[in-house]
């Protein structure tokens, strides 16, 4: 299955361009099955996007038929500048108010991460059933060093096929350290994978993934490939670089 590509002249567009496909594939999901459910994705590009979804109001998709769940959560306070979950609620959750029941987040606040993983991976089970998670939209960034949710380069999570969440410690320089994050047969089993990724220090990982290389072997991104599943990349001109313009 080959990537699409889509290229943008700078981060504002990237986004917009992932919001209106994210739009899309809500309506088609809950037109096919009376529901969706949504990955949100971590960091800081999502923010864009969040911002977009929710500037298009309530009206912009069936927002009250999608549950929304997360990739991966760094182990901190809900509060804190750090959560993940904290971006989405506060760019996207509550401006769509969104159903508290309707969120699911990863509760990596005071407890252990391994419990926090296993929690969580309770939760999926709640929700999806023993066959487990099938996300029909999972938002993606992507680290300068290609690790996307929080399956970095090297790491044994990226080994993992009977789990479905997982803890992880992050390598020196992505702090927080301590996280969970979702596998890569969670991953792959997506009916859909938007990446979203932006500005120069992506560029090289983005090449690695998506320029044939043998070099994209070694990137956590270029494992996300759902059978069957599609995967979008949203990138603007500066993490593009040299792959092609749509
Ligand atoms: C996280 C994310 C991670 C993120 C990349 C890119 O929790 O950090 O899940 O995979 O998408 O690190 O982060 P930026 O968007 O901040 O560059």
């Amino acid at each position: 299955m080959t990537p699409e590509i889509h290229v943008t002249v700078d981060p504002e567009a990237a986004a917009r361009a992932a919001g209106e496909e994210v739009l899309g594939l809500v309506a088609g999901a809950v037109a096919a099955r009376g529901r969706a459910s949504v990955a949100l994705a971590g960091g800081t590009t999502p923010g864009l996007l969040y911002r977009f979804l929710a500037a298009r109001g309530r009206t912009g998709a069936p927002w009250d038929r999608v549950d929304f769940f997360f990739g991966d959560e760094r182990c901190v306070e809900p509060t804190s500048p750090d959560s993940n979950y904290g971006l989405a609620r506060r760019t996207l959750l509550d401006p769509l108010g969104v159903a508290a029941e309707r969120v699911h987040r990863m509760e990596t606040e005071r407890r252990l991460p391994v419990a926090a993983a296993e929690l969580y991976e309770r939760r999926l089970l709640a929700h999806f059933g023993p066959a487990g998670p099938r996300f029909d939209v999972a938002l993606l960034g992507m680290g300068a060093d290609g690790h996307t949710a929080s399956l970095f380069p090297g790491s044994d999570a990226l080994d993992e096929l009977g789990r479905w969440v997982v803890a992880v410690r992050a390598p020196e320089g992505y702090e927080p350290a301590e996280r969970i994050t979702v596998t890569l047969p969670v991953l792959n089993r997506a009916r859909a994978v938007l990446f979203l990724a932006s500005g120069a220090s992506k560029a090289a990982a983005v090449a690695a993934v998506l320029g044939g290389g043998r070099e994209g072997g070694r990137i956590p991104a270029a494992h996300v490939q759902p059978p069957g599943g599609r995967v979008a990349w949203f990138l603007d001109r500066a993490a593009a670089g040299s792959i092609g313009e749509t």
